[in-house]
This record gives C-alpha cells, structure tokens and sequence, in this order.
C-alpha cells in the first residue's frame, strides 16, 4: 500500500510490521544514532489545515532523522485564505517535488481525496471526526512496549468518542491486533455508529475500571461541540474523569493513555497526568519513532 490513510486499511500482518520496524529504530535510537541516511533525497510536505503541536512536529522529526528534505505548510498564512482550494494546494506542493504528503484536515475524508490527485505517499495526520492512523500506530507500540503484547488486552476508551479520529482509529488497530477494546462515554458523545464498531460500549467508568489493562482518556473537544449537548465539565469530571480515586481503582499495572493536549482538570486530573503510571510524554516519544517508521515502508527507503 502507498498511502496511510485509515487503520481499518491495515492487516495484522501490516501492522505489525510497522510495530516491528519501529522496535528496530527505536533500538538504532538507543544506540544514540540520532540520524539515519536512509530517505536521503525525498521530500516530505507537512500539510496542515489545523492546528497540531505532537504530530506536526513528531511528523517532521521523523522525517529529518531519516535525512528526508522537509517542508512545512501550514493553511495559516498561505494562499488558502485567498480561496485556494484543497486540490490546487496540493498541486502546487507536488510540483514542488513531494514524495510524501502529510496532511491533517478538518474535513473527514480529505486525506482520501488527495490520494487521486498527487502521486505521491499521503499520510492522514488527522482528518475531521474520522481518522488519525498514526495515533493508534504510536498508542499500540506504547502498549506493547509497556505491557508486552496486546493480544488479549483489556483497553478502556473514555469520553468524547463522538469527536474522536483517535478513538475510531485506536478500535479499528486494537481489534486487528486482538485486544478487547470498550468504549466508555456519555451516551450524547458517543456516535450513532457506535453499534457497528467491533467494540463494547459501557455508560458506566467505575465498572469497568478494575478489568482495564489500559485506559486511555480522550480529550473533550468543545471546538467541535454544540454547548447544549454537553454537561458541565464538574458534572463530566465527577463521571467520566479519571481522577486520583479513580486511578485506584485500576489493576496496579494498567497504564493511562491520552494523546494530548489534554484538559487537565475535565477529562483527567492534574495528579493523574503526572503519575508514573501515565504515558502521556512516552506516547510522544514513540510517536517519532513510529512516524519514521511509516515513512521509511511507504517510501522503501533503502539502507
Ligand atoms: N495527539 C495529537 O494528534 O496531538 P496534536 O493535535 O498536537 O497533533
């Protein structure tokens, strides 16, 4: 396959090849190589329509750390504002010799639209309310670093699944890989959809708590809400945030996941945040890694 676009595109097989050469790059990366020449030549565009702190720049240090050339197009700035649309921005970049096209959009789908209008790799960095593959891809690695496989595994996914790309993607990627995954949210921040994905739903956090191997917290995103579907953020923490109680309550090995940014205070207290039992900062490591290893299969570099 060219293109990353969704983790439902992905086999077991593929997916573990990804985790497996991420785990060879990581162990280069301890070996304190900190580049490798192996994208020498290609060009990467970093095509941003939102805003992104972890994957724009885990996307670019991943590419730098391969020696790829790196371009960074934000829609801020650009001739976007000026009416250009999706297709002639990408045109223009490609003309501009793009191999790989990085593209985060708030429209769900665009990533898949792009993919017939330039020849090159396109990689979905987040697109809308649909997917962000390469958050799962990091969130798996991190779950198999930490726990040493998923296969199995019990992971809890809370909150705001109605507006979640990461949510979406994470059930698709952990039931490939055989993980028990149950979504756990207000009924009104679940999506209609939700009986189709190969999941459980749970209303209830406590219940479920104590059979989690993971749990991962998803941030509430109030950009994309109408207030009237959303209860106040002391009535959602006191249900569905994960706070120091309620972090007891986990099996003394769970981890806690977000992918960030966070609402420190709504969806996970502060001192949960920081716990040793969080990965929050791991995730982010990994995500480096994981992207070089995404781009260095779809652009077969060669060592
Ligand atoms: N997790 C994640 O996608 O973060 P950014 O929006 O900062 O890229």
């Amino acid at each position: 396959n060219r293109h990353l676009i969704s983790a439902a595109d992905l086999s077991k097989d593929d997916a573990l090849l990804i985790l497996d050469t991420a785990e060879e790059l990581a162990a280069v990366s301890e070996r304190s190589v900190k580049k490798l020449p192996t994208l020498r030549g290609r060009t990467v565009v970093n095509l941003f329509f939102e805003d992104s702190t972890r994957t724009r720049i885990s996307f670019e240090a991943a590419a730098k750390r391969l020696s790829a050339d790196v371009i960074n197009f934000s829609a801020k700035g650009s001739s976007v504002s000026k009416g250009e649309s999706l297709k002639d921005t990408a045109l223009t970049l490609e003309a501009m010799g793009a191999d790989a096209v990085v593209i985060r959009h708030r429209a769900s789908g665009a990533p898949h639209r792009l993919a017939h209008w330039v020849h090159g790799s396109v990689l979905n960095a987040g697109d809308g309310t649909h997917e962000h593959p390469t958050q799962a891809l990091l969130d798996a690695f991190t779950m198999r670093r930490r726990l040493g496989g998923i296969e199995g595994r019990r992971v809890t996914i809370v909150g705001d699944v109605l507006h979640s790309r990461v949510a979406r993607s994470n059930v698709l990627l952990l039931n490939t890989l055989g993980a028990e995954v149950t979504l756990v949210a207000p009924p009104t921040l679940l999506p209609v959809s939700v009986h189709t994905w190969p999941c459980q739903v749970s209303y209830d956090l406590d219940a479920v708590l104590p059979k989690s191997d993971v749990v991962m917290m998803l941030r509430v995103q109030r950009e994309r809400m109408n207030a009237a579907y959303f209860p106040s953020t002391r009535e959602y923490s006191r249900r569905y945030g994960l706070d120091a109680d309620r972090l007891a309550r986990l099996p003394e090995d769970a981890l806690v996941m977000h992918p960030g940014p966070m609402n420190r205070g709504v969806e996970i207290a502060a001192e949960v945040a920081d716990s040793p039992r969080s990965t929050v900062v791991e995730q982010v490591t990994n995500g480096v890694t994981i992207r070089m290893a995404v781009l260095y299969l779809l652009l077969g570099g060669a060592v």
